[in-house]
């Protein structure tokens, strides 16, 4: 395989177009501090992880041994029961908020999803595709489930058991929905067919490593967990991992003689690179790496926090949080940082790879450019 000089300089020019743009991006939960060149001869393989990567499969070239391996660390630090989960390396957190929901519908086919106005955009869709009932629940003013109005919701319902999609790290506040303390509303309440989704998508890498530990995880209660891998453990293709206990995956699954596995997953051809990429990174950072990385980068979200507020711009954060929210910058300002913006507040992410220098370079434009916008 070969290329004309003219799609050689396209590619060249993309690649440019990537080192300038990686350099300013500081506002989505994907982190760049990787390097997995020692993964490079794997690419001349057609790698394809299809079927259940526990069982064996007729083709050869997959890469389920390391899949395994993934799916076994981060069982491990979500606390799911031994021997008594299930697991896969999925494209994404949305793929793994379907994949729970999809075991939520099979468990209770008359229930009622439950998830706040901050929930991720895709969780609408992924409704819409199982055909569930659902009813949105209202936010707390930092992104957290509003209790009162969920408790009060369940009260008149209680006709349909509910399927609780509880944020574990909301898109734009990196909110946390204490799952503790909707069991025990669902407790109060008498509820006992019920089904409980963590949506873990940025904090699943990190939430099991804080202190205090927030209640998100199988012992706390969870059904089934997405964690995205290419936000906090950073990778360059959309990757994920879900978990869920095994008992809820054992209604799904069934035989195909063509792969000669089960099919328990949502994508029959499944990627076979992302898992070793997912692997290279647990092996060579182990959880105390993961604990370094996770601290360094609260340590840079708390200077952010307190730069912004220096210069009189109002932010704030969440306990333990990396995104710092903080009144709209200027529009050039949002472009030149890629900033996410929602409601007239815009935020930063302190994934791994941000730099203390790159806060002091973004503050530097809002103050050339007259300030935030006031909140
Ligand atoms: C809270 C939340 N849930 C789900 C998703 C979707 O995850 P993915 O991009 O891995 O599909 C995101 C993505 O940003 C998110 O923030």
């Amino acid at each position: 395989m070969s290329l004309s000089a003219n799609d050689q300089k396209q590619l060249d020019d993309f690649l440019e177009r990537l080192q300038q743009a990686a350099a300013l991006e500081i506002g989505y939960p994907v982190a760049f501090d990787f390097d997995y060149r020692a993964l490079t001869p794997f690419l001349s393989f057609s790698l394809n992880n299809a079927g259940d990567p526990f069982m064996p499969m007729t083709y050869l070239l997959n890469s389920h041994e390391f899949e395994q391996e993934v799916v076994a660390f981060f069982a491990e630090l979500t606390r799911a029961p031994p021997e008594q989960w299930w697991g896969y390396v999925t494209n994404g957190s949305t793929e793994g908020n379907l994949y729970g929901l999809y075991l939520a519908r099979e468990l209770l086919p008359d229930g009622i999803v439950y998830f706040s106005q901050d929930s991720h955009y895709s969780v609408a869709k992924n409704l819409h595709f199982l055909n569930m009932r659902h009813i949105m629940i209202r936010a707390q003013p930092n992104g957290e489930i509003d209790y009162e109005d969920l408790r009060e919701t369940l009260r008149i319902r209680r006709d349909a058991p509910p399927v609780i999609f509880a944020n574990i790290g909301t898109t734009m506040k990196e909110a946390r929905d204490d799952i503790a303390v909707i069991r025990a509303i669902l407790d109060e309440l008498a509820i006992e067919r019920r089904y409980i989704h963590c949506d873990a998508a940025l904090c699943g890498g990190y939430a099991a490593l804080l202190e205090p530990r927030p209640a998100w995880d199988f012992e706390d209660g969870a059904d089934s967990i997405a964690i995205s891998g290419h936000k906090f453990i950073g990778a360059p293709i959309p990757c994920g991992i879900t978990l869920a206990r095994r008992r809820h995956v054992e209604r799904i699954g069934h035989s195909v003689a063509y792969i000669g596995s089960v099919d328990t997953t949502i994508s029959g051809s499944r990627n076979g690179y992302t898992p070793l990429l997912l692997w290279y990174a647990i092996r060579s950072l182990g959880v105390e790496g993961l604990r370094r990385r996770i601290a360094d980068a609260l340590a840079v979200a708390d200077y952010a926090e307190r730069r912004f507020n220096a210069i009189g711009v109002t932010a704030w954060r969440n306990p333990q949080a990396l995104t710092v929210v903080f009144p709209q910058p200027p529009d050039a300002v949002c472009a030149k940082w890629q900033l996410a913006t929602a409601g007239g507040a815009s935020h930063i992410i302190c994934m791994p790879h941000v730099r203390r220098e790159q806060i002091d370079a973004l503050i530097a434009d809002i103050q050339r450019a007259g300030g935030a916008r006031s909140a």
